[in-house]
């Protein structure tokens, strides 16, 4: 048994990393380009081609398709110049963020189909691991997808469900389903299983583990079960929710989630496994 690599996205119970006072009152602030050394755009291409040469097969089409839509891979795009293509696309803009920020600021962004981007990237030394997200796993992990019309779709709904969810006191639970989705969700093509969570697409080792390990279970998309489930932010899922297509993820997240979230709240949690 090989221990699993720790994941590349989580958080953590220490403070955040990034200056937030260089934020304004939505938690956007400018991208400090001008703050990246050489060896940070270095990071991020090495970053970006060990990761392209991993998708064939592991990742789903459409993330395949319109990762070339990102611009440059050998340094770290300007958010402008990705901004000319995606708003065009889907009307969908990147803002650049210090790091992680509160669920309500989040939410707001997303309603207002604004996708928060981290700025800085990891060090070196983290080229494999890294307890937050940072400028690769956002940008590369994510935003491919932006470009395409039913998720971008789906994205600015899931913000606007959790500002509902927030007055509901139910961010954990759909804290969840972003969770499986989003960040680990997996896709079944004509040709076989893929990944289209930026949680998997953005680490180098969990797109194999994710889509060929026979150690995991695989489990039909299901909005309560997720919603029961716990998740470990340390090593790799053990379990993953897998749809048919965006507009099945689209459709079954789209009922009013008000008496759903009051079941699962009476039901038992799930163990990551279970
Ligand atoms: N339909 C959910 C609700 O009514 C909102 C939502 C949409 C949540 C899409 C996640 C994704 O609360
Ligand atoms: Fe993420």
């Amino acid at each position: 048994d090989v221990a699993p690599e720790p994941v590349v996205y989580g958080q953590s119970d220490r403070p955040p990393r990034g200056d937030y006072s260089r934020a304004t009152a939505d938690y956007t602030c400018p991208q400090n380009y001008a703050a990246y050394t050489p060896a940070d755009h270095e990071t991020y291409r090495k970053l970006y081609e060990r990761q392209a040469a991993l998708l064939p097969g592991l990742a789903c089409d459409e993330f395949i398709r319109d990762l070339p839509l990102l611009g440059v891979k050998d340094r770290i795009p300007r958010f402008e110049e990705v901004n000319e293509r995606l708003h065009k696309a889907t009307g969908w803009e990147i803002v650049a963020v210090p790091g992680l920020i509160p669920e309500v600021p989040f939410f707001s962004l997303l309603a207002a189909r604004k996708f928060p981007v981290t700025d800085w990237i990891r060090k070196p030394e983290e080229f494999d691991y890294i307890v937050e997200p940072d400028v690769f796993h956002d940008l590369f992990g994510h935003v491919p997808l932006l470009f395409n019309p039913i998720f971008a779709d789906h994205m600015q709904e899931y913000g606007k469900g959790g500002l509902k969810a927030h007055r509901l006191d139910a961010c954990e639970l759909l804290s969840r389903l972003y969770w499986y989705t989003i960040e680990f969700g997996l896709i079944r093509q004509s040709d076989g299983l893929r990944a289209y969570g930026a949680g998997i697409l953005s680490s180098g080792g969990e797109l194999q583990h994710s889509v060929r390990s026979p150690e995991p279970q695989r489990l039909p998309l299901d909005i309560e079960r997720v919603m029961r489930t716990r998740y470990k932010i340390d090593s790799y899922q053990q379990t993953y929710f897998v749809i048919d297509s965006f507009q099945e993820l689209f459709d079954k997240t789209a009922p009013d989630f008000t008496p759903i979230y009051q079941r699962v709240k009476s039901l038992p949690e799930l163990a990551a496994g279970a």
